[in-house]
């Protein structure tokens, strides 16, 4: 197999441009194309000034800087980025399908088929193709099959490669993996990429499966992870309740060297463009395969999920005397998380459009994420046409603008300044009794109760 220098990687969002700019910052003899559909985007990836990158990411702009123009490109030319290439990384989205068969459930490979009809197409010499979009355990079959029957006869070698990166701590994770996780069929095929991974990560740390254990681990591993976040959450629910304090329970619980203390956080219910989609298609699998015990088992992940969101909006129309019509909500934060721009699924979004059901205002701050996107999010949700949205929702730069004349302020992010605010000046510049409801379980309830909040606090008997 001839030596790798020339990567081409298809898909410059959320893992394909943070993934190819540490790959880059870490071995500089190699060359990375980055090439995206999307005109905007790359444009955006090539833009001089770095807060303007798509994708916020602590520390991304650094690297990029770094080695952007020197063995990082971005570009949309993504014929000239195939043929140049010795490996091909397929990083493209792979959303749940909104059509037809498995609509609602299984994953929605168009991208990834187009991307494999492309590199047939315009392959001259043998490349090796790294699926490092997350797929469903045997799609390597289906590449296989379209690379070796509409190719000019080259050799394609197909590897597995999920990424494993949260989205907030990217580059730290990518940085530092927990470990790499790469599948095949051709040792050399393997070893080749072992290496690009070896230039900064420990060997040990670098784990070799076969094709199908290794596109499953992800799927896998998402699931395990939406699942403790389920598990707390479900429980935080009987805190609420009986008097027990999720966070002291979660404590103790996690000090258990078995169990372990991460992902142990309630909170107003995981988002993200992944937990929810790898768990549907996980399930979706299963009942394919009909293993229907298996696939009700996973499902209640997603549906506890629901119910916590639902939840938390219920909790605030029944504490603001069974009504938000017309009521001022402030919501602190939109993104499905701290540290990132993304709203994919984020649960402001269902909490949203849950209270304008209601016909609540909305007025919504976030650190980062735009005005745009935020009505995008609401729009695409079909409940109401855009005028209404517009309407309802007003979204403000700063957080003492939405919390004015507020009736309730819900935190919906977690982000850290949130915590630094001046709680004084936001309850006397609110409606009376001024509650807070606090979906992230970041606020210190007690000094709020003193200032004269009523606060609400997931898995907290105070409520
Ligand atoms: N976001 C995460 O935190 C994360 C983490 C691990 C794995 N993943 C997985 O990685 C994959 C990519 O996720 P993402 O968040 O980066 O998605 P994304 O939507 O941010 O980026 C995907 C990009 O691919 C481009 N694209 C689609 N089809 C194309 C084509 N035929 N040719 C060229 N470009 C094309 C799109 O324009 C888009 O810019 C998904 O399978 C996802 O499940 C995501």
């Amino acid at each position: 197999m001839r030596e790798i220098k020339n990567i081409t990687c298809i898909g410059a969002g959320y893992v394909g441009g943070p993934t190819m700019s540490v790959i880059a910052q870490k071995n500089p003899h190699l060359n990375i194309t980055v090439v995206d559909l999307n005109r905007e985007r790359i444009a955006a990836w090539n833009h001089e000034d770095l807060s303007k990158l798509p994708i916020y990411e602590p520390g991304l702009d650094a690297i990029v800087k770094k080695v952007r123009g020197k063995n990082l490109f971005f570009s949309t030319n993504i014929e000239k980025a195939i043929d140049q290439a010795d490996m091909i990384f397929i990083s493209v989205n792979t959303p749940t399908k909104t059509y037809g068969k498995g609509k609602g459930k299984a994953a929605d490979l168009k991208h990834i088929e187009l991307c494999a009809r492309q590199i047939a197409a315009v392959a001259k010499d043998d490349k090796i193709v790294v699926e490092k979009s997350t797929l469903p355990v045997r799609t390597a079959e289906a590449l296989k099959s379209i690379l070796h029957n509409t190719g000019n006869g080259v050799n394609f070698h197909i590897l597995s490669n999920p990424e494993f990166l949260a989205e907030g701590t990217a580059v730290q994770d990518l940085e530092n993996p927990d470990r790499v996780l790469i599948g095949g069929e051709n040792k050399e095929a393997i070893q080749a990429l072992v290496t690009i991974y070896q230039s900064w990560v420990p060997k040990e740390r670098i784990i070799t499966t076969n094709l199908w254990s290794s596109e499953l681990s992800k799927l896998v591993a998402n699931a395990f992870l939406a699942q403790r976040v389920s598990s707390i959450n479900a429980i935080s629910e009987l805190c609420e309740v009986t008097g027990a304090d999720v966070n002291e329970v979660a404590y103790a619980v996690g000090a258990d060297s078995r169990i372990g203390p991460k992902f142990l956080k309630a909170s107003v219910g995981f988002g993200g463009s992944c937990f929810q989609k790898d768990i549907l298609n996980l399930v979706y699998i299963a009942r394919t395969y009909n293993l229907d015990k298996v696939a009700d088992y996973w499902e209640q992940v997603i549906l506890m999920n629901n119910h916590q969101k639902e939840r938390f909006a219920d909790k605030i129309i029944k504490t603001l005397y069974n009504t938000v019509n017309e009521k001022n909500i402030a919501f602190l934060g939109w993104s499905f998380k701290k540290d990132t721009n993304d709203t994919r699924e984020s649960a402001a979004i269902s909490v949203a459009n849950y209270l304008l059901e209601e016909e609540a205002n909305i007025i919504v701050y976030d650190p980062k994420v735009s005005e745009d996107q935020i009505y995008r999010d609401l729009d695409s949700l079909n409940t109401r046409n855009s005028n209404k949205n517009r309407e309802m929702v007003k979204v403000v730069k700063s957080p003492y603008e939405a919390c004015k004349q507020a009736h309730a302020v819900a935190i919906l992010t977690e982000w850290d300044e949130f915590k630094t605010y001046d709680w004084q000046k936001i309850y006397e510049n609110m409606y009376k009794p001024a509650f807070v409801f606090d979906g992230r379980n970041i606020l210190d309830s007690k000094k709020l109760t003193e200032l004269g909040f009523k606060a609400y606090v997931i898995g907290k008997h105070n409520n």
